[in-house]
């Protein structure tokens, strides 16, 4: 199964883009899923369907989901859910509801990484095509796996090691509820997802991610930005789709757009060449339906197959030279004074790159490995390590 995903910052297309690619796709033959994470949902807009908490079937080979995080809370999350609202009641602040639950910031992603890994396993899609809220707050969510995973394996254990020492006395731990079995099984299974999900999106050949942009300024500031993190948290970004670009033989009171265009255009090969660059010209008519998306999708793709992997290169890789171990991160648009290292145990390297950080587990050839140093090579940061 092949995961696509759409970012980019509010409003430049990542809606519009996700639902051609998606439907291009179902018609070229691939069972396809247009999954949107973005809790302020336009997907069923786009399309022109009305969406519902469920997978909803569209066109032949045209599946829609727009996830519903009360529809969620109430289903997969219940038991996590009844848990943490009687911890609330509990502390004496008043039990809390799967609306309520629901404004947790990230549970849309989360529960999307869970349909991926599900379908992943069953096999039901050829490609799912996700799109997402703005830059931001899917590169937060992006690192879930990374990030849960390491507070899961600490907190989790010490949470088991509690409850059996609990368990055995009094039953109860500092008037707390203790978590059920099936909330410890819950948990268990988040983690196991998470595991597995990390696994999937860290596969350049499985999970790619394309950037939707505008020749503009700040838009081109936000996607250079959102590259780096990208990278810093493995993901595979693929291509460029620059979207509302005005044609070239608009002329007339557009002459000096255009030419402002054109600069900016230059500035994002500048910055992304040799990568894929796909353009979408500014449509004159409402851009909603299949029928206009179709047309969106022969515009950005002409005869290519979306399906394809643009660059299979993976960002983060290993490499032994003279004895010395090199983990090579791929980290475009940073300079070394925006890095910061931390071993934050003998497992666990800490990469702080700007207001993100990425925590590394280190393969067990290098647990014991003396870190040595880290500098910047064209643009990678190349970590040494001496075993
Ligand atoms: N190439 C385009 N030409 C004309 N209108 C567009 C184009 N791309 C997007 N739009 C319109 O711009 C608005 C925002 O697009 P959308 O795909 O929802 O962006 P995002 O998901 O990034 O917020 C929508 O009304 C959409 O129909
Ligand atoms: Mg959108």
């Amino acid at each position: 199964m092949r995961l696509i995903i759409y970012t980019g910052k509010g409003g430049v297309g990542k809606t519009s883009a996700s639902a051609a690619t998606a439907y291009k796709l179902s018609k070229m033959g691939y069972r396809t899923l247009l999954m949107s994470t973005d809790s302020a949902h336009s997907l069923g807009d786009s399309i022109d369907v009305d969406l519902g908490p469920t997978i909803e079937h569209v066109a032949w080979n045209f599946d829609a989901l727009e996830i519903d995080i009360i529809h969620e809370m109430r289903t997969r999350w219940s038991d996590i859910q009844q848990y943490i609202s009687s911890f609330m009641t509990s502390q004496g602040m008043g039990d809390i509801s799967a609306e309520e639950m629901a404004i947790f910031p990230g549970m849309e992603m989360v529960s999307a990484l869970f349909y991926v890994n599900t379908f992943n396993k069953s096999g039901e899609y050829d490609v799912i095509v996700m799109d997402t809220a703005p830059t931001g707050e899917t590169l937060r969510l992006l690192s879930f796996p990374d990030v849960s995973s390491w507070y899961l394996d600490r907190g989790f254990g010490l949470i088991k090691k509690l409850l059996g020492i609990a368990r055995m006395t009094v039953g109860k731990v500092m008037d707390m509820p203790l978590p059920s079995n099936d909330v410890m099984n819950s948990i268990e299974e988040v983690k196991r997802n998470m595991d597995e999900v990390r696994d999937i999106l860290e596969d350049p050949r499985k999970t790619t991610v394309r950037l939707v942009l505008n020749p503009e300024r700040m838009v081109i500031r936000e996607t250079m930005r959102a590259y780096t993190y990208l990278c810093l948290y493995n993901k595979n970004v693929e291509a460029l789709v620059v979207n509302r670009v005005i044609p070239e033989d608009a002329g007339g009171f557009l002459e000096d757009k255009l030419k402002e265009q054109s600069r900016y255009m230059q500035k994002i090969h500048e910055a992304f060449d040799p990568m894929r660059i796909m353009t979408c010209p500014m449509m004159k008519t409402e851009l909603r339906g299949l029928e206009k998306l179709e047309l969106m999708a022969d515009l950005i793709y002409g005869d290519d197959d979306p399906y394809r992997v643009y660059s299979d290169g993976s960002p983060m890789s290993f490499e032994t030279v003279d004895g010395v171990d090199c983990l090579y991160m791929k980290m475009p648009f940073v300079s070394t004074s925006d890095v910061e290292l931390f071993r934050i145990d003998p497992t666990t390297l800490m990469i702080h790159v700007g207001s993100q950080k990425r925590n590394i587990q280190l393969p067990d050839t290098l647990i014991s490995a003396e870190l040595l140093g880290a500098e910047f090579k064209d643009d990678k940061l190349v970590i040494r390590f001496r075993r």
